[in-house]
């Protein structure tokens, strides 16, 4: 039976520069450096694939074609498509250059530059693909309880009403990398989202925002005031993800990988 909400397509956007990365990142895209014994990328695919996902659409820049030659047309059961994006303006322009992929579908966006670890048998990805296709939610985003002075780096969300947060819970509004004390919650956006194709439309309609660029949270903050349904699920205990952006990041998964390395 077809389960009408089903998600079978996740977009990954890795067109971004990696400044931050630099000059590790200067030629080979920072998707692709290593983590432990395979780039960064592949942990997130085998994410993805975990998850029941059997299609990848990356959008990528042309400098950085390479992560078409690390993964080629597919592996295994999943398929993987290749959009471009010229100029990177930020991750609502990312997912609106996989538009035409998608079509009308409900869709996920996994970041290509973190990974979730856990300790359970399956990714916290996989609740948030279960709540959409449970739920009547027109998005579903995953989210990360988060140290008050960190929040100002991420997407942050506010819960409608009191939040426990083991089950799911609906927001009312999310707010771009907000200051310090001007954060609605403490629960920050942790890469990993689930969309009906009607994101599309308040894409569209989204002006630039921070750092001059189309943020997707102000799309989903136009979903909102148009009446749309935005749920959240949060990461538990066990789960923690790793972001890769900066050094100070990427050691720090480093470091964990190997430790996980050691011990097998
Ligand atoms: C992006 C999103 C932000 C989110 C973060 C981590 O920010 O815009 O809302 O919290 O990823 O998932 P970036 O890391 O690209 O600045």
């Amino acid at each position: 039976m077809r389960i009408p909400n089903r998600i079978r397509r996740a977009i990954i956007p890795a067109a971004g520069k990696g400044t931050r990365l630099f000059p590790l990142t200067k030629a080979v895209p920072k998707e692709l450096i290593p983590l432990g014994r395979k780039p960064v990328l592949e942990h997130v695919v085998e994410e993805c694939t975990l998850c029941g996902v059997e299609e990848i659409i990356f959008i990528i820049s042309p400098a950085k074609d390479a992560i078409r030659r690390h993964f080629g047309e597919s592996v295994g059961n999943i398929r993987f498509q290749y959009a471009y994006q010229p100029v990177p303006l930020g991750l609502a322009d990312a997912v609106r250059c996989a538009k035409d992929y998608v079509a009308d579908e409900p869709f996920a966006v996994v970041l290509g530059d973190s990974v979730i670890e856990s300790t359970h048998s399956l990714p916290p990805f996989r609740r948030v693909l279960d709540m959409f296709e449970e739920t009547c939610a027109d998005a579903v985003i995953l989210v990360q309880p988060t140290p008050r002075d960190q929040l100002s780096r991420y997407g942050v969300v506010k819960p409608k009403d009191a939040v426990d947060s083991s089950f799911g819970f609906e927001i009312e509004d999310i707010v771009e990398k907000p200051l310090p004390d001007e954060a609605p919650s403490i629960y920050a956006v942790a890469g990993r989202y689930a969309f009906k194709p009607s994101i599309f439309e308040y894409i569209d309609r989204t002006p630039r925002g921070t750092g001059n660029e189309y943020q997707i949270s102000d799309s989903i903050r136009i979903m909102i005031e148009d009446g749309g349904r935005i749920c959240c699920v949060a990461l538990q205990d066990g789960e923690v993800r790793r972001d890769i952006g900066t050094f100070e990041t990427y050691f720090e998964a480093f470091a964990l990988e190997l430790a996980k390395e050691s011990s097998r």
